[in-house]
């Protein structure tokens, strides 16, 4: 593909890796939603702050690299993987809401409801969402990925961010402010808010690739546990990234009172937690080869980043 650097993660290093997949995703969601100027333009204006803001783009990177492991085509799975990163940027909207987790800060910019108004946020929340399935559903989209894949795929994207998914998550996260919850049950709300999205960003990605049954039932493992250490990461980020950094406001957590891992566990056995879950991610896909290694990699940058 033009100007984009396609060697597998054995022939670079990692934040090359990450920075090419990066570069690739960010032409894709440009091209793939409305120009700034389309009719209404304030949504259109809305949705592009807050989706081309920049973010790590580690969902649609997890899609790119799960099919990867299995051999599958980049240009194939960048649609669905963009799509991915559409219903997440929307799940960021809604969750710096006044009436959810009221932040002022995302990807380093005032949040979208700050700049747009709050009732701009919310439907800008709902036209990325919206816009995702559109992008899923379009045949000239996705290279020669056949009709009963793409709806399997549709299917674990709607699962995830549904209410057995994501919303079901935040529901639990926004219930349990001011309360005092035991490891198992925060644990569920980080397996549903967060880790419900990420392991459908694996799952999808392998589906795409054409991944058989072991191989889908070990992405799926690595998923599950990936979700979990990511959420943990990002509950002591909260605690320990400044916010010139994390582009988000510090101690958010600790303002609105939220279960996290720190606040039950501490830092010190938190960190533990979270070296346990990508160990045991990176264990899952213990069989595959060399062309795992991009997910072996995210799975240790995701405990160890700072942002
Ligand atoms: C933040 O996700 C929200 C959570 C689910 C914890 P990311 O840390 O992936 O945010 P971006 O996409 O890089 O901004
Ligand atoms: C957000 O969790 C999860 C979703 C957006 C679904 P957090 O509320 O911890 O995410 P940040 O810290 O605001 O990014
Ligand atoms: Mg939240
Ligand atoms: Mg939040
Ligand atoms: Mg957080």
């Amino acid at each position: 593909m033009k100007g984009i650097d396609e060697r597998p993660l054995n022939d670079i290093l990692l934040p090359d890796y990450l920075k090419s997949r990066q570069a690739l995703i960010n032409e894709w969601l440009f091209r793939l939603i409305p120009d700034e100027k389309a009719f209404p333009p304030t949504i259109h204006k809305s949705m592009r702050y807050s989706l081309i803001a920049g973010g790590k783009r580690l969902r649609p990177i997890l899609s790119i690299a799960s099919s990867e492991a299995i051999g599958g085509d980049l240009e194939t799975v960048l649609p669905f993987a963009c799509a991915i990163e559409m219903i997440h940027t929307y799940s960021l909207i809604h969750d710096d809401l006044p009436a959810m987790d009221n932040d002022d800060l995302r990807r380093g910019r005032p949040t979208c409801h700050k700049v747009f108004g709050e009732g701009i946020a919310i439907l800008t929340g709902d036209a990325l969402l919206t816009h995702a399935f559109s992008i899923l559903s379009r045949p000239e989209l996705g290279g020669d990925v056949d009709p009963s894949t793409r709806l399997k795929v549709i299917n674990e994207l709607a699962f995830a961010s549904g209410t057995e998914g994501m919303i079901g998550g935040q529901v639990l996260d926004l219930e349990a402010q001011n309360m005092s919850l035991d490891i198992e049950d925060l644990s569920t709300i980080h397996r549903l808010k967060t880790g419900a999205l990420i392991r459908a960003s694996v799952i999808i990605g392998a589906l795409i690739g054409g991944a058989k049954e072991k191989e889908m039932n070990a992405l799926s493992a690595f998923g599950q546990y990936l979700g979990l250490a990511f959420q943990i990461t990002d509950d002591i980020l909260d605690l320990e990234s400044p916010q010139e950094i994390s582009g988000k406001t510090q101690n958010s957590d600790i303002t609105n009172n939220k279960a996290t891992y720190p606040a039950i566990l501490g830092i010190k056995a938190s960190k533990k937690k979270a070296k346990e879950a990508a160990d045991k991610a990176v264990a899952a896909i213990e069989p595959f080869n060399h062309q795992a290694e991009a997910l072996r990699r995210i799975a240790y940058y995701t405990i160890c980043r700072d942002r």
